[in-house]
Order: structure tokens, then C-alpha cells, then sequence
């Protein structure tokens, strides 16, 4: 047997087009997201969760009686979902919201009549899930959904247990419409792989949830939130940082696999704070954040001035997330409950493609000498 020699295969797809989409698009170098035809900034901030849904799903803008009629079928599958939940295990006891939310959606079945009702179901499930695993962490029962309420007004009532202001909602609003849909992100290519086998919605989204779960994707902002807490004064920010860096750790919130500029949706999340701030629900620590911001940015351009390393949407997310009332345990489940619609969405074109997806590895073991090479 001889083994090949070969560098080792860039790991990370760099560059390969994998699908076409008219979902969304990621310009990294000029830091623009466009979700099917609208700027991140156009719609984020300007229209609830239930019309980026649609949006999706259906490639245009719903008018007000579109978007009534979502959010009448978004309710009536939150009691459709809640109505699950003695039939989901120990799904919502256990302790990472990650693997609940993964052993809770693993239990549907995709029993709607065509892919938007079961988007809708998904959609909805999600919410109620993550919702009643925040209650069962704090010792607490799962709350009935309420279907008359918007979707993400009803998901905070259902885990915070109580209503949410005004100011609250508009901000998980915006940030579920922010981060509905993102490019070829490693969840969304993992539920696009699924749908590409002929599989069903309810696997690609299962699987999605798993790719999510990752800190290099969706476990960012509560170590955000746990650097804000532990940095606490702006005269801090910097000696922390660097010794943070001086250790070979990374700072969390700052760097993006794509963009060579600030992520574009920090802008956004960050106008979204401003507006809870105005109402007295974020203000120090949105200064905070600022300046550690600025700070890590400095430090990283010192040691990587050939790369731009400047802040993610995780950054802002963790502000954002706290200032709505939201446990830093609870913030990678809420990023999906809004992804999954993408997914959904994504699923939906994969299937309409009808090919299946099937890469090729580079093969560098040892090669058996009965075999010319
Ligand atoms: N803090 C410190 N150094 C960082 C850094 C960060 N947040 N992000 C990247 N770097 C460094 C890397 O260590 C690398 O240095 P090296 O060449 O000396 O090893 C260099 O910058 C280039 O890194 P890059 O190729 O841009 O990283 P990547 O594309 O593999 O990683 C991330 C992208 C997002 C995984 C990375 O920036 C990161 O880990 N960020 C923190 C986690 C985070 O916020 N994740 C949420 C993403 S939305």
C-alpha cells in the first residue's frame, strides 16, 4: 500500500456553487444581503416576521389580507403543535435548547397538503418548542399558545410568561426577519442536501437544527453576552481584549467567513437596540458594546491587516436579545425561529430541482497496489 501525498482539501466549499436560488443573495465584499428581491435594511425593522415569511415562500410581498391569512394558518399550527407536545418524550426537559428543539421537531410527521402548509407547521412547531423548553427550564409548564397574537409577540409571551411590550416585540421582529435567510449557510445547505434525496421537510429541517447547533454557526451571541458581562466598563474593553487575544482566543461577534466588510445586518439589529434604548430597555449596554466593538476591531486590524475582521451579526444579536428579556441559553434556538422558514423555503426550491446533490471527496488513504493508479 502507498498513501497519496496531497495538501490538505480546503473544508469549508469555498466558492463552489451549489444551487441556484431567487432566495437570498450574500455580497461579502460590498456587504449587501438581498432576501428575495428586498434589501436586509428595506425589510427589517419595516415588516413583521409573517410577511418575510411569505415573502419567501411565495416571492412577492403579501398584502394585509396575505398576511392576515398567514397569520390566522401560523396560529391555528401553534395549537396544532402544542397540542404535540405530551406525544415529544423528554424532548423539551432536557437541558441544551439545541437538543431539544432537535429531539422535539424529530418527533413531527410532514403531514401538510403541499409545501406551504408544511412550512407553515414547521414554522409554527419551532415556536411552541423552543417556547415550552425555555418553561420547563425554569420549572415552569408549557403556556397554550394564544393564535389571535402576531407570531413573535406569542413566542415571547409563551417563554417569557408574560406579555411582551411593544418595544420587545418590534425588536424580535426585526431580528427574526433579519436573520430569516442567509445565503448558503451550512444549515441551509444541510436542509437543501436532504431535500435533494426526496427526502421530507420535517428531515431537512431536523437536520438543519443540528448543523445550527454549532458554535462556528449559530452558537455565537452568548459568548457575546458573556464577554459584555465580564468586560462591564469601557475602560476594560481593552486590556481584556487583549489578553484574550494573547491566549490564541478568538472574539466572538467579529469575523465572517463571507463578508470583508461589517456584516450588514449588525446596522440593522443596531437601529433596532437604538429603539429599545429609547424605551429604557438596552441602554448601557449598547454603549458597551460599541466600544468593545471598536476596540476589536483596532486590535484584530493590528494582527490581521490582511483581513478585515469586523463585526457579525452575532455581536449585536446577544445586545439585541437581552434587551427583548431573552436568556442567553434561549438565543441560538431564537435565531431558529427564524431561520427555519428559510430552510423551509429552501427545502422547497431544492425540491423543485429534483436532482440529487452529490459532491465528491478528494481521496488521499492508502491505495491498495493490485490497483493501478
Ligand atoms: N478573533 C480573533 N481572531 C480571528 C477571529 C476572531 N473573531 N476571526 C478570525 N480570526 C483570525 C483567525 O484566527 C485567523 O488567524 P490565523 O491565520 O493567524 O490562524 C485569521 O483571523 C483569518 O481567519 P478567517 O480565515 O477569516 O477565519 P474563518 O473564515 O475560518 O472564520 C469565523 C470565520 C466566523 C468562524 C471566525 O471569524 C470566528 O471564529 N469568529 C468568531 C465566532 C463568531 O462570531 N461566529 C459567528 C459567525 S456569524
Amino acid at each position: 500500500m502507498s498513501t497519496s501525498e496531497a495538501s490538505p482539501a480546503q473544508s469549508g466549499l469555498e466558492g463552489v456553487v451549489v444551487a441556484d436560488t431567487r432566495l437570498s443573495e450574500v455580497d461579502g465584499q460590498r456587504g449587501h444581503l438581498i432576501i428575495a428581491g428586498y434589501s436586509v435594511e428595506d425589510l427589517a425593522g419595516h415588516v413583521p416576521f409573517e410577511s418575510a415569511c411569505w415573502l419567501l415562500w411565495h416571492g412577492k410581498l403579501p398584502d394585509s389580507r396575505q398576511q392576515q391569512e398567514l397569520g390566522r394558518a401560523l396560529g391555528e399550527a401553534r395549537l396544532k403543535a402544542f397540542e404535540a407536545i405530551p406525544r415529544l418524550g423528554d424532548a423539551l426537559q432536557m437541558s441544551n435548547g439545541m437538543e431539544s428543539l432537535r429531539a422535539a421537531v424529530a418527533h413531527l410527521t410532514a403531514s401538510g397538503s403541499d409545501g406551504i402548509s408544511q412550512s407553515t407547521d414547521l414554522v409554527a412547531a419551532t415556536a411552541v418548542f423552543v417556547a415550552g423548553w425555555m418553561r420547563q427550564r425554569e420549572g415552569q409548564t408549557p403556556l397554550r399558545p394564544d393564535p389571535s397574537l402576531g407570531h413573535a409577540e406569542d413566542f415571547l409571551r409563551m417563554g417569557l410568561g408574560r406579555s411582551p411590550s411593544a418595544p420587545a416585540v418590534d425588536g424580535l421582529n426585526t431580528y427574526l426577519v433579519t436573520v430569516i435567510d442567509h445565503g448558503m449557510n451550512a444549515s441551509t445547505l444541510t436542509a437543501r442536501v436532504v431535500a435533494s434525496t426526496g427526502s421530507d421537510m420535517v428531515s431537512a429541517v431536523t437536520a438543519a437544527v443540528g448543523a445550527l447547533k454549532g458554535p462556528l454557526h449559530g452558537g455565537a451571541p452568548g459568548p457575546v453576552l458573556e464577554m459584555l458581562q465580564s468586560i462591564r466598563s469601557p475602560s476594560r474593553a481593552r486590556s481584556w481584549l487583549e489578553a484574550e487575544l494573547s491566549q490564541g482566543r478568538r472574539i466572538m461577534g467579529m469575523g465572517h467567513r463571507i463578508y470583508r466588510v461589517r456584516d450588514p445586518r449588525v446596522a440593522v439589529l443596531e437601529k433596532a437596540i437604538e429603539r429599545l434604548a429609547r424605551a429604557g430597555l438596552a441602554g448601557e449596554k449598547l454603549q458597551l458594546a460599541r466600544i468593545v466593538e471598536r476596540e476589536a476591531e483596532r486590535l484584530l486590524q493590528e494582527r490581521h491587516p490582511e483581513r478585515a475582521l469586523r463585526a457579525n451579526v452575532e455581536f449585536y444579536t446577544a445586545v439585541l436579545l437581552d434587551a427583548i428579556g431573552l436568556p442567553a441559553a434561549a438565543f441560538t434556538t431564537t435565531f431558529a425561529v427564524g431561520r427555519v422558514a428559510g430552510w423551509c423555503a429552501h427545502f422547497i426550491e431544492q425540491q423543485k430541482v429534483g436532482r440529487l446533490m452529490r459532491p465528491v471527496s478528494r481521496y488521499v488513504g492508502p491505495w491498495p497496489e493490485s490497483v493501478p493508479r
